[in-house]
């Protein structure tokens, strides 16, 4: 059976989107351990309540990046994963952990790459006055944000959006999105290659 590994920080929607999809068989896969960079990720619960493996890799235990991204490779290394999935995973990796795993670490971002990488994506298209914004699943290179995109889903930007009426609109159509990528990636449907994905 497929092995994944997903890497939270917080709430965890599209850790659980998988988990399900998993779970229902419309995955051909297993979620065998969720790793947080932050102790209190909420999560993290719903993985222990599903039975799942958990690990904690707390970012202000660490004295340098170097030292957290030896931990997390460790902790990665031991779920024996044949993927890896960022899921609302807000820490950098360096080029010497993703380097490890690149072509089967993917990440889920809430913007239509290559726009908007890093923070803030919401309030960014907002301040452009995009008529779309979106979420994007992509292979994770050492450069933010830069690696192959796999899926892409847009939503329109209506009058009045907040940030947070927009985020809101993304997220749910971000959960079908990596579930579908996942899909892809699982069934050999996608390879990673330097330039594109597809
Ligand atoms: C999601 O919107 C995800 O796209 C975003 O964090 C949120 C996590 O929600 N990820 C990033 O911003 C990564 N740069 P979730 O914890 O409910 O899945």
């Amino acid at each position: 059976m497929t092995r994944i590994v997903v890497l939270i920080s917080g709430r965890g929607s599209n850790m659980q989107a998988i988990v399900k999809a998993c779970q229902s068989g419309d995955i051909n896969a297993t979620v065998v351990s969720v790793i947080s960079n932050r102790p209190d990720a909420a999560g993290l619960t719903f993985a222990k309540e599903n039975h799942i493996h958990t690990a904690v890799c707390d970012h202000t235990e660490f004295a340098n990046r170097d030292d957290f991204d030896g931990e997390l490779a460790k902790l990665i290394k031991q779920a024996e994963p044949d993927w890896i999935v960022l899921a609302g995973f807000i820490r950098i990796l360096g080029a010497e952990l993703v380097q490890q795993f690149v072509g089967r670490m993917i990440n889920i971002h809430p913007s239509l790459l290559p726009k908007y990488p890093g923070l803030n994506t919401h309030e960014r298209a907002l301040a452009a006055h995009d008529d779309e914004h979106g979420a994007s699943v992509h292979f994770v290179t050492a450069e933010l944000d830069a690696g192959p995109v796999i899926e892409q889903v847009s939503v329109p930007i209506l009058e009045g959006d907040t940030p947070d009426s927009l985020a809101a609109r993304v997220l749910a159509k971000e959960h079908g999105l990596l579930v579908k990528a996942v899909k892809r990636c699982v069934t050999g449907d996608v390879q990673f290659t330097p330039s594109t994905a597809v």
